[in-house]
């Protein structure tokens, strides 16, 4: 199989996202966790890939995003770079590599530039984390924040519904937002929040702010590739929205390859040498 890649358009860097925010122009995001995946989405021109920790689910078959490594996630994310020519590739900090201590983020965030070659890191959370989101960026790695629900802390939440329906959640929700702004994070996630609070928190942002379960309201949408793909079955939140069926198309091809297998009918003389 053949890995050439075809002539680039312009390069997707923090600065054009920031221009498309500024025009009104959407931004685009989808995940990616290997290779052939990301030539397709970068052909498709997808604007941003998101090497995200739901390759804990997606891909390693886990409950949860917790039990993925930095050492996973540098392999999934190398695979990715090589597979792009236009879109800025985000890698997520895996759960256990930047809270509680901003020495070991910086390391974690530098392992995932230096060794994958990705162009910037995204991090789960707010205030509690800013301390390590600082120290990244001092040392000139774009960071892009993620709030509402957070699914590194699904065991804190204790379930996967809405986040910030509540005055509280939501007012700590837009103090974090700013704070993240400030620090200098190039853009935001919102995942799983009222559209309402997402749109009010895009129109504040100078930032780019994409969502997830967030409404239309904001600068751009992310979904996990493998669900819009409808390659799981399984899940389908209301936010979802499928553009296939290839759970089905999948296993149909893998049955008639069966049958031909079993059947002798393949490979066939001019399949044969
Ligand atoms: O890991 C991931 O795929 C994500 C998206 C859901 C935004 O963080």
């Amino acid at each position: 199989m053949s890995t050439a890649k075809k002539s680039s358009e312009k390069k997707v860097t923090t600065n054009v996202l920031l221009g498309m925010k500024e025009r009104g122009e959407k931004i685009s995001m989808l995940t990616a966790y290997d290779h052939s995946f990301a030539r397709i989405l970068d052909d498709a021109g997808i604007d941003v890939l998101l090497v995200g920790d739901s390759a804990s689910n997606v891909i390693h078959g886990h409950e949860t995003t917790l039990p993925i490594t930095l050492n996973q996630m540098i392999d999934h994310a190398s695979a990715v770079v090589r597979g792009v020519e236009r879109a800025l590739v985000v890698v997520d900090l895996p759960f256990g590599s930047y809270q509680g201590n901003s020495k070991i983020a910086l390391e974690s965030a530098i392992r995932i530039m230096k060794e994958a070659g990705a162009h910037a890191i995204k991090m789960e959370g707010g205030e509690f984390i800013i301390e390590s989101v600082r120290r990244i960026l001092s040392a000139g790695i774009p960071v892009m924040g993620h709030l509402g629900l957070t699914p590194q802390s699904i065991y804190k939440f204790g379930t996967y519904t809405v986040r910030a329906r509540e005055d509280a959640e939501a007012e700590q929700l837009r103090d974090d937002a700013k704070l993240l702004e400030e620090a200098g994070c190039f853009a935001l996630i919102l995942e799983k929040i009222p559209a309402k609070l997402a749109a009010e928190v895009a129109k504040t942002l100078t930032i780019p702010v994409i969502g997830i379960g967030a409404g239309g309201g904001v600068d751009g949408q992310v979904l996990v590739t493998h669900d819009m793909l409808g390659i799981n079955k399984e899940f389908s939140p209301r936010f979802l929205r499928r553009y296939a069926q290839l759970y089905d198309v999948m296993k149909s091809a893998f049955e008639g390859f069966k049958d031909d297998v079993k059947s002798g009918d393949f490979p066939n003389e001019k399949e044969s040498y």
